[in-house]
């Protein structure tokens, strides 16, 4: 893995699972805990990219920018203005596919009072949500028709009855539109919090996949970044 093979290079990664705020105490959030995108970040910048590290998880890297965000929104607006420029982006961040419909300004509580009576209702709430942009399907979408920047997404899969994990990455790489696709198979005790990863790329166009793992985050960043390195 060259070191100096991303020299120049402006590189953008986003990591980390977005919360969702319903009231100013609550959110709705998910598991991911940012490792394998500050890996990447770091491996980035270790190989002389220059790089934006877009994260919701607390992030001490020396020689990354980091830009913390917490909702879908803010990743998506902090994404769209750090891609104009850049040679590569990934979209390793978990968004969360919804977002509450509406923000309680203070915190929704158990029972409130209701009538003149002062009867109280303790029925639970229903929370209605509406879907978060695409954010990788975006950036795709903005791109257009010129080359730059390189887009990596990731794909967390399990295999069933329609398919293997690959096959579901393989149509997610035809559908998202990105260039490369990182596969990680999830279940039982993978991935999420783990510092180990085992993950198969692909790039759109290539029957070709590379297998990675189990290893650490770290060489598993280097083995994205060997593949992108061959687009740039
Ligand atoms: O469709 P799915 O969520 O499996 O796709 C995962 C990829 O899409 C990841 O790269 C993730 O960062 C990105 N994504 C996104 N915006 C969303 C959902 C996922 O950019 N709302």
């Amino acid at each position: 893995q060259g070191r100096g093979d991303l020299s120049g290079r402006r590189v953008v990664v986003s990591a980390g699972g977005t919360r969702e705020p319903l009231d100013p105490v609550r959110y709705l959030g998910n598991r991911s805990s940012g490792k394998q995108g500050h890996a990447l970040a770091a491996a980035a910048a270790a190989r002389g990219a220059q790089v934006t590290l877009v994260t919701s998880a607390a992030a001490d890297l020396p020689d990354v920018d980091v830009v913390t965000i917490e909702t879908a929104l803010q990743l998506r607006d902090a994404m769209h203005a750090a891609a104009a420029d850049a040679d590569v982006v990934v979209m390793a961040a978990a968004v969360a596919d919804f977002r509450p419909a509406t923000y309680a300004p203070s915190k929704i509580k158990k029972t409130h009072e209701v009538g003149p009576d002062g009867a109280e209702d303790d029925s639970a709430p229903t929370i209605a949500l509406v879907r978060n942009p695409d954010i990788l399907a975006e950036l795709v979408e903005s791109r257009g028709a010129s080359p730059a920047p390189i887009i990596v997404g990731f794909a967390a899969e399990t295999g069933d009855e329609n398919g293997s994990v690959l096959d579901h990455g393989r149509a997610k790489l035809e559908r998202k539109g990105c260039d490369v696709l990182v596969v990680n198979e999830v279940g039982e005790g993978k991935t999420f919090g783990a510092d180990d990863n085992t993950v198969t790329v692909l790039r759109r166009g290539s029957a070709e996949s590379v297998e990675v793992g189990p290893a650490t985050k770290a060489a598993v960043s280097d083995a994205v970044w060997d593949v992108v390195v061959t687009l740039l």
